[in-house]
């Protein structure tokens, strides 16, 4: 049977020496396998209210205007910093060199409002304890963390989890 990992390209030493990079390009191009994703990512949260989709730019767009497409909700982006147009509330956040800050309009959610945020690989965990911060200033309470990839090496899940998050993947690759 194909699996979700079937769909995964691994590029090696991208962008620097030693790095597998894990790319889903491939998974996103297969009609089947972005419909497995996408299907798969919605599984936990079935009966579940959830009021609008967060997605991490920049795959997390992908994924993110499908899973809100398919619950007929509204779907809110999380931009890299100086893209969005409106008044924005933002939050910075460590990279493996320096920082690094994302934005979202300061009127995406509404407070109470149940939100998912989606991304498509969850690594250190900076990128989605950003996206989580800016969620929480504005009172959306977050069902979930959904991604496609869980790098368990670097620590992302474990942060998340400590934050009270619950943490879905669709796989993991061990030893990044
Ligand atoms: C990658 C990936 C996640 C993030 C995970 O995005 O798509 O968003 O890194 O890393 P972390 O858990 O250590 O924060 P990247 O920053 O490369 O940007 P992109 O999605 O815009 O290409
Ligand atoms: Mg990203």
């Amino acid at each position: 049977m194909t699996q979700i990992t079937d769909y995964i390209r691994t590029i090696p030493d991208f962008p620097h020496e030693g790095i597998m990079f894990r790319d889903v390009t491939t998974l996103f191009a297969d009609p089947r396998g972005f419909r497995m994703a996408v299907d798969q990512m919605l599984h936990p949260y079935a009966g579940q209210r959830i009021d609008a989709v967060a997605g991490l730019e920049a795959r997390g767009f992908i994924l993110g205007g499908a899973i809100a497409h398919q619950l007929s909700v509204g779907f809110i982006p999380i931009r890299k910093a100086g893209k969005l147009p409106g008044p924005t509330i933002s939050q910075t956040y460590t990279l493996e060199y320096g920082t690094a800050e994302v934005e979202m309009h300061d009127d995406a959610i509404t407070a109470g409002q149940n939100i998912l945020l989606v991304d498509d690989l969850l690594a250190t965990g900076g990128t989605a304890e950003a996206g989580i911060s800016l969620i929480e200033r504005l009172g959306g309470v977050i069902t979930a963390c959904a991604f496609v990839i869980d790098l368990p090496d670097l620590g992302g899940r474990k942060r998340l989890e400590a934050m009270g998050m619950q943490v879905d993947a669709l796989c993991a690759f061990d030893g990044d």
